[in-house]
């Protein structure tokens, strides 16, 4: 027979077992799926993009840095400072079997070449990317798309002296 410790012993361990078990099924759904983000239903909170200005406030060396690098000005809106060299003054210019002009207006910077339809069209530059040696321009396409253009801008010194370094382009270069 069992002495009355060994009972309590029993008792005990039966009732550990049975709060574990408890314990485990009331959890088990959150243990199994705790990580795993959901794929429908209700929106999971992620984090924003800070954005790259707020990196200043503690990292204010490297940030002037990097803001005049080709990194940092590797993707941007068009620029009166920067872009204007490559627009005006307006002019004309071949690249390839195709001939484009580019000019400024009111602020914003166009280039007419040849459209989806296969005729000239002047686009709105709304995007720059590149920096140096190239800088291509983006303009507004069906189904939200951003577009580059086959001629792009060469802003080094020479190549605005010369035409362009690109063979058989004479304005604001080629790609
Ligand atoms: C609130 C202050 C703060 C902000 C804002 C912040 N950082 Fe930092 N960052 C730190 C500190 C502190 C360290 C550690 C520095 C050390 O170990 O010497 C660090 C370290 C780093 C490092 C590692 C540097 C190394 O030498 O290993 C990188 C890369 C970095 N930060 C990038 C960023 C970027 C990109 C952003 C913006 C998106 C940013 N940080 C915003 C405080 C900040």
């Amino acid at each position: 027979m069992f002495n009355r410790l060994q009972v309590f012993i029993w008792v005990a361990a039966v009732a550990v077992l049975a709060g574990g078990l408890f314990w485990f099924f009331q959890h088990f759904d959150k243990l199994n799926h705790a990580p795993v983000v959901a794929v429908s239903g209700s929106p999971v909170p992620k984090a924003e993009y800070g954005s790259s200005a707020s990196c200043k406030e503690c990292h204010e060396e490297a940030y002037a840095l990097w803001l005049k690098s080709n990194h940092g000005l590797a993707e941007r809106l068009p620029n009166a400072e920067m872009d204007r060299r490559a627009f005006e003054p307006a002019r004309a210019f071949t690249h390839g079997k195709q001939s484009s002009s580019v000019f400024a207006t009111n602020g914003d910077f166009f280039v007419t070449t040849l459209g989806l339809g296969g005729k000239p069209e002047a686009f709105r530059v709304g995007r720059v990317i590149g920096h140096d040696p190239l800088r291509q321009f983006l303009v507004a396409a069906p189904g939200g798309r951003w577009q580059t253009l086959e001629a792009s801008f060469d802003p080094t010194p020479s190549a605005m002296k010369t035409g362009s370094r690109a063979s058989g382009a004479t304005g604001p270069g080629a790609a």
